[in-house]
């Protein structure tokens, strides 16, 4: 299995970074060049590629040809991005690394960067928009993706962490904060698979619950490697969220690593009504350990 793992997640990468390399923002002699190398110098940064690969398998393990979801797949990798590039600049979290590179705006002025954010959130759209799937299952998709991306998801979510900071919130508002800032989009990665593998609404609610917890574990452990992780390996600065609302506020880095193992076991759990999910239990026990 661990090779079949590897290898998996490997050819996922690859298809999604070949698709954002060539497919994507590649204008030849436009007067905005600035924009587009600002939006393609996040968005070909490296990073894990998550969401495309909950996008690409979930649309696989509905029984689909997952190659037929990149577009899907790119869209919530482009919103992904526009909310990192947002979410380092000097009026959030002000953070000068990511993906191992400087930040968009040390590299291309604030403006530059709140603009090549605000283009890449647009183009989402127009991605799913162009899918090769029936014109419902596409606004299907862009009902989902809005609804995960905006006011109630995760920008809802980062404007509740920033307001955090000025209080102390109890367990309910940590998690409600947590679930929206990170978890949503990670839920949109997880039912559009399941959209465009033409999965069963059974299908799509197991997907939705598996990655409500995946997406509490995921940034559980973030806000852990905040605390012991390796800048160099991780690619961006730790010890930047120690104002911050997090869990380990709340209880600790202990109760966190088992909260993180809690969530995971949750959301394989959910994986039952799939055949074949061997792949991404193994992908959500893996991500328990991650140190990236
Ligand atoms: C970072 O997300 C921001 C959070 C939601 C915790 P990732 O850890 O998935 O970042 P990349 O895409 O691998 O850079
Ligand atoms: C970011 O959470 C979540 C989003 C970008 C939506 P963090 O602020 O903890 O992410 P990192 O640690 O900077 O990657
Ligand atoms: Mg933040
Ligand atoms: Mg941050
Ligand atoms: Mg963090």
């Amino acid at each position: 299995m661990s090779s079949e793992f590897e290898q998996r997640t490997a050819q996922y990468k690859q298809y999604i970074e070949e698709y954002l390399d060539h497919d994507c923002f590649c204008y030849a002699s436009q007067p905005q060049e600035t924009l587009f190398s600002s939006m393609r110098y996040s968005l070909l940064a490296g990073g894990k590629r998550l969401r495309p690969i909950f996008v690409f398998e979930f649309c696989r393990m509905c029984g689909s040809d997952w190659q037929k979801a990149v577009s899907f797949a790119a869209a919530v990798e482009m919103i992904h991005t526009y909310s990192l590039i947002h979410d380092d600049l000097p009026c959030m979290d002000n953070d000068d690394y990511r993906r191992g590179r400087l930040t968009n705006h040390k590299v291309y002025g604030e403006a530059v960067a709140v603009l090549a954010g605000d283009a890449l959130l647009t183009a989402a759209f127009g991605y799913l928009a162009k899918a090769p799937f029936s014109a419902d299952t596409r606004i299907r998709a862009v009902e989902i993706l809005s609804a995960c991306a905006g006011e109630l998801g995760m920008v809802g979510g980062q404007v509740l962490d920033m307001q955090s900071e000025e209080r102390e919130c109890n367990v309910q508002e940590v998690e409600d904060i947590q679930s929206r800032k990170t978890g949503m989009l990670i839920v949109s990665a997880c039912i559009l698979g399941v959209l465009a593998g033409g999965g069963s609404p059974e299908q799509m609610a197991a997907a939705e619950k598996f990655a409500k917890h995946i997406g509490l574990a995921f940034q559980i452990r973030d806000d852990i490697l905040d605390v012991i992780g390796n800048a160099g390996i991780l690619g961006k600065a730790v010890g930047v969220d120690s104002k911050k609302n997090t869990f380990i506020q709340l209880y600790g880095l202990e109760k966190c690593n088992e909260l993180v193992c809690k969530h995971t076991k949750q959301a394989i759990e959910a994986l039952s009504v799939f055949e074949n999910a061997q792949y991404m239990a193994h992908l959500a026990a893996h991500l328990t350990e991650r140190n990236f």
